[in-house]
């Protein structure tokens, strides 16, 4: 029996290794959380080729064309105390991601978890944790070739593309290396890193019963909102927000 004590419990996953691809799947995040219930390590990542059943935040539906997003789902596995700012990190891992695969262009975020390209969202996270099983699924889709005219008629905020020549696999590559680094980031490098692409900061938003002026995020990721004299901070569970 060797001696815990020596064994350095909780070191850092790297993304990417185990990797499962699907042609077609129904969502990757639920074939991730099967596999997570199933005792995959943490570190495996599912990508799909196309969804017929993809997911998004607050039980929305999230297409893309066949091959032209990178369709992502990774392990986080244990979750901890290192993680409380997951929904942050995620995000800034994307925009490296991005930059690193088109070179000159810069990403913003816009809270809670949306990464935009000007003015036009690129990418989209959605992350199904269970703290007492100590386990995240981190769900990312982001448009690499849609076509305008191939993004739904319906969107609640206009969809742009990172460009044509970049591959899904390409692009899952990268994106395991920088979600590596920035889900085990020191916090104060991801308040800071978030603060300085926050695409929200200055601007009017409205959410279900109020509206305000985006000031920043508060040290424990929450939005804070100028709203008629008071700063309040808005959690990501108990808000949507609308842009003019
Ligand atoms: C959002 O912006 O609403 C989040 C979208 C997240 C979509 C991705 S695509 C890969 C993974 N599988 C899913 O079913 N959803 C996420």
């Amino acid at each position: 029996m060797g001696d815990k004590t020596l064994r350095p419990a909780k070191l850092p996953v790297t993304f990417g290794a185990p990797h499962r691809h699907y042609r077609v799947t129904d969502s990757t995040n639920d074939r991730a959380r099967e596999l997570v219930e199933a005792g995959a390590p943490g570190g495996t990542v599912v990508t799909a080729r196309e969804q017929t059943a993809g997911r998004g935040r607050r039980g929305r539906v999230w297409t893309a064309p066949e091959g032209k997003a990178l369709l992502y789902s990774a392990i986080l596995r244990p979750l901890d105390a290192r993680h409380l700012l997951l929904p942050l990190s995620v995000p800034l891992a994307i925009c490296a991601a991005a930059e690193a695969l088109r070179p000159g262009i810069e990403c913003g975020v816009k809270w809670p978890n949306d990464v935009w390209l000007g003015e036009q969202k690129l990418a989209g996270v959605l992350i199904e944790a269970r703290p007492q099983d100590a386990w995240a699924v981190i769900g990312v889709g982001l448009n690499l070739s849609i076509e305008p005219h191939e993004f739904p008629a319906d969107l609640r905020h206009p969809a742009i593309s990172l460009g044509s020549g970049i591959t899904p696999e390409r692009a899952r590559q990268e994106l395991d290396a920088c979600l590596s680094t920035w889900a085990y980031a020191a916090e104060d490098a991801i308040l800071a890193e978030w603060r300085r692409r926050d695409a929200l900061h200055g601007r009017e938003i409205f959410w279900e019963d109020g509206s305000g002026v985006a000031d920043g995020i508060d040290d424990r990721g929450n939005l804070v909102v100028v709203s008629g004299g008071n700063r309040v901070s808005l959690g990501a569970g108990e808000v949507q927000l609308r842009l003019q």
